[in-house]
């Protein structure tokens, strides 16, 4: 019913939506759909703003290609570079969508500044997912990098001679993430290190500090076998399975953060 100034009221506009049919994959009707964003690869540093050359991570994006094989795109680690296979759409829905900051099939990444807005993005558009978005943070972004206004706009010229750069230090962005992003998400973290005497302890710090919901600590050379997920309370390791071939330490790891997510939205839920 309209109004007699042709605009609509606001009990007029409350009594539409009090009496629509609530739409199928509505968060809290307890079937709603999960979505996980999972970051994975390495970030670069540009060094100049029309970027010629970049400081880049070593991480090849293995970790967030194989836990996302029961998503819409699977498999992709395993097909070879071919413009073809990217002509193909998916056509079923999905329960977990990937955002790899390197993808395993492509070679195109994104730099420091990228991922971070990309995820600063895709974070606020799931806040309204509550409990059910989950953050699967793998990715190893650059702890150091140039500011914008502080970059050379044209290529660096080597006739200048040795090269002499300040590099500043880049603000964590899971904090904010937890506060103001998404509050209600359920996010997991990694922490990397090569020394295995300060792994744990640099997971633990990094739980607490960002009030995360989980850590998966892995070393350098061991991480493809094993991780150990934090939580507040446990330490729990996970190893691939080597009784089966071709098995990945993501399988076990991705069952476990599933049970855990699923024990995170019961909870929101009471
Ligand atoms: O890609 P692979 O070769 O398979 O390797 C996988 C991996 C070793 C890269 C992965 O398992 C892993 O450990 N990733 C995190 C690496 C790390 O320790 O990064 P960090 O200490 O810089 O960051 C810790 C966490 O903070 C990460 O979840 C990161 O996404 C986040 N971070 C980092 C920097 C920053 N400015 N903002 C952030 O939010």
């Amino acid at each position: 019913m309209e109004s007699t100034n042709g605009l609509v009221t606001d009990a007029e506009i409350k009594s539409f939506f009090d009496s629509a049919p609530p739409l199928r994959d509505r968060v809290g009707n307890g079937s709603a759909r999960r979505v996980v964003c999972v970051t994975s690869g390495g970030t670069t540093v540009p060094l100049e703003q029309r970027c010629v050359r970049y400081i880049d991570n070593f991480s090849s994006g293995h970790r967030g290609a194989t836990s996302t094989e029961g998503s819409c795109q699977p498999y992709c680690r395993s097909l070879p570079e071919d413009p073809l296979l990217e002509c193909f759409e998916f056509t079923n829905g999905s329960n977990v969508q990937g955002c790899s900051s390197r993808s395993p099939v492509k070679t195109s990444f994104y730099n420091h500044f990228e991922y971070l807005q990309i995820l600063q993005m895709i974070a606020i558009s799931m806040r309204n997912l509550g409990p059910h978005a989950m953050f699967y943070l793998a990715a190893a972004v650059s702890d150091f990098y140039v500011p914008w206004k502080d970059m050379a706009e044209h290529k660096i010229q080597s006739a200048s001679g040795p090269l002499d750069m300040r590099l500043v230090q880049a603000p964590k962005m899971l904090s904010v993430l937890r506060k103001e992003w998404a509050p209600m998400a359920f996010c997991i973290s990694f922490k990397l290190e090569t020394d295995s005497k300060i792994l744990l302890e640099k997971a633990d710090m990094a739980l607490k500090k960002y009030k995360m919901h989980m850590v998966v600590a892995n070393e350098l050379v061991t991480r493809n076998e094993e991780v150990i997920v934090v939580t507040a309370d446990k330490k729990i390791p996970v190893c691939r399975d080597k009784t089966q071939p071709g098995s990945d330490v993501e399988n076990p790891l991705i069952e476990l953060l599933v049970e855990k997510h699923s024990a995170h939205i019961k909870d929101a839920d009471t």
